[in-house]
């Protein structure tokens, strides 16, 4: 950034669209206005690390969700134009419990059609935000549903044919939390002790303003972004932090380590709370996946660091501070929760991901349905690719357990047992899952399947399929 551009800053502000129309409005500009005007890193010198960007929590009840154009600070004293959620980036995260009715009113504000996608939330086609239920400019849609299912950290993002990719870019995306009793139950880090992590890369243009410049079938930003706060540093205490964090990238995918070699515990992935806690060093994440891990501090000093990098890149995410010395004698128990094996498939399904933009040789149709599955009956579903990875595979309407990979890695990881709604394909692999679509809002519905990088997904590698 420029020097002249800091200059022209002259405040700190957060435009609006409508939000205030919102019930339960939410304290706007609280974290943001919290960011200090720090000079962001020179050339050749180092960054000035900004305060983390933590999004307002609110409940999805009456709650208006309005898409549309946002100046935000994203640290360092930068306003950047994006679109964004009631102009924050990311947008508010609602959090609700299973059994809680979700009643949102989508509102579109930008100037082209969007709809919004609740990833992981297992909802009906008409609350699944799919392409076909995409809306006009100027329009809204109103979402009603009632949350069934575990404990997890989902996200909401736009899902509008051919168009996702520079939506979400251009920063339309926030985390959904669900909470239940089972979860409660043990007790995890919680309060400032939990927090969201959205991690991200974004390119800017020249005066700083967030671009999209799709290339080569996929979209690589130059810089990270957590919690779209560039250069973050959390400022943390000698305790245990439950981190949940969500690759909100469009293609991107992130080798996430800590600095100091120390493990992360991974307690649960995509779909919530794996059975036990394990303890890992390095977890790849693809579009669309989230992991929920606890990273210790306890042992640290007082004015010691350690960074959250990703491998992949060589970037440093995120900068944990150690700033103050507190006494946290909890323990985290190893077994977390049950999971029910899925077994004895009745049917095979076989999914190519060829090319860029089509699963089975066919290219996406909105108006098409590509296959029908039957209700309540657990299937295998194999998923490959003669080229053009990474397709992180995502699935609508349900949660899936990983079988096998074969070629390529041609192993599992820790991150992706439990239950999944995101299972990353690299080139030359064969992944296997066992799903079922057995809840109820799934009869009846028609969902899609598609790949998560974006610009695949925009491309057309994406089928509709109906559970009947
Ligand atoms: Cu995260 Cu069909 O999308
Ligand atoms: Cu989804
Ligand atoms: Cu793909």
């Amino acid at each position: 950034m420029s020097m002249e551009h800091e200059r022209r800053r002259i405040g700190r502000r957060t435009f609006l669209w409508g939000a205030a129309a919102s019930a339960g409005a939410v304290a706007i500009g609280g974290a943001l206005a919290g960011i200090p005007g720090a000079i962001a890193g020179k050339p050749g010198g180092t960054a000035t690390r900004n305060p983390l960007y933590i999004p307002p929590t609110v409940t999805p009840s009456s709650y208006t969700l309005t898409a549309a154009p946002a100046t935000v600070s994203l640290g360092g004293g930068k306003l950047s134009s994006v679109w964004a959620y009631n102009g924050l980036l990311p947008g508010p995260t609602l959090l609700a419990s299973r059994g809680d009715t979700a009643t949102i009113t989508l509102s579109n504000r930008l100037s082209q059609p969007t709809i919004t996608h609740w990833h992981g939330m297992i909802v009906d086609d008409l609350n699944d935000g799919a392409p076909r239920l995409a809306i006009p400019s100027l329009a809204t849609y109103n979402y009603d549903f009632t949350i069934n299912q575990r404990a997890a950290m989902n996200w909401y993002h736009p899902h509008p044919h051919m168009l996702t990719g520079e939506q979400v870019a251009m920063g339309l995306a926030g985390a959904f939390i669900v909470r239940d009793s089972e979860e409660t139950a043990l007790g995890l880090p919680s309060g400032v002790y939990e927090v969201p992590l959205v991690v991200r890369d974004a390119t800017f243009d020249k005066v700083g303003n967030m671009a999209y410049t799709p290339r080569n079938g996929g979209f690589e930003g130059k810089v990270p972004l957590v919690n779209g706060t560039l250069n973050p540093r959390l400022d943390v205490d000698t305790a245990r932090y439950r981190f949940r964090v969500l690759a909100g990238s469009n293609a991107r995918i992130f080798g996430l380590a800590l600095s100091n070699g120390a493990p992360f515990a991974l307690i649960g992935n995509d779909g919530g709370l794996l059975e036990n806690s394990l303890s890992v060093n390095q977890i790849d994440l693809s579009p669309g996946e989230r992991v929920d891990v606890i990273v210790d501090f306890r042992d640290l000093a007082v004015g010691s660091s350690v960074m959250l990098r990703d491998l992949r890149s060589g970037w440093d995410l995120l900068e944990f501070r150690v700033t103050r010395r507190v006494n946290d004698t909890g323990t985290i128990t190893t077994a977390l929760s049950t999971i029910t094996r899925l077994s004895d498939p009745l049917a095979t399904r076989n999914f190519s991901f060829d090319g860029m933009s089509r699963i089975n040789g066919k290219t996406y149709e909105v108006d098409r349905i590509d296959f029908t599955v039957p209700f309540g009956q657990t299937e295998l579903w194999r998923f490959s690719t003669a080229g053009n990875a990474p397709h992180p595979v995502h699935v609508h309407g349900a949660s899936f357990q990983v079988l096998s990979r074969t070629g390529g890695r041609g192993r599992l990881f820790p991150w992706e047992a439990g239950w999944k709604d995101t299972v990353l394909l690299e080139d030359g692999e064969t992944v296997e899952i066992l799903i079922r679509f057995d809840a109820a809002p799934n009869q009846g519905s028609l969902y899609v399947i598609h790949c998560h990088k974006l610009e695949h997904e925009d491309a057309g590698m994406m089928a509709n399929f109906q559970v009947v």
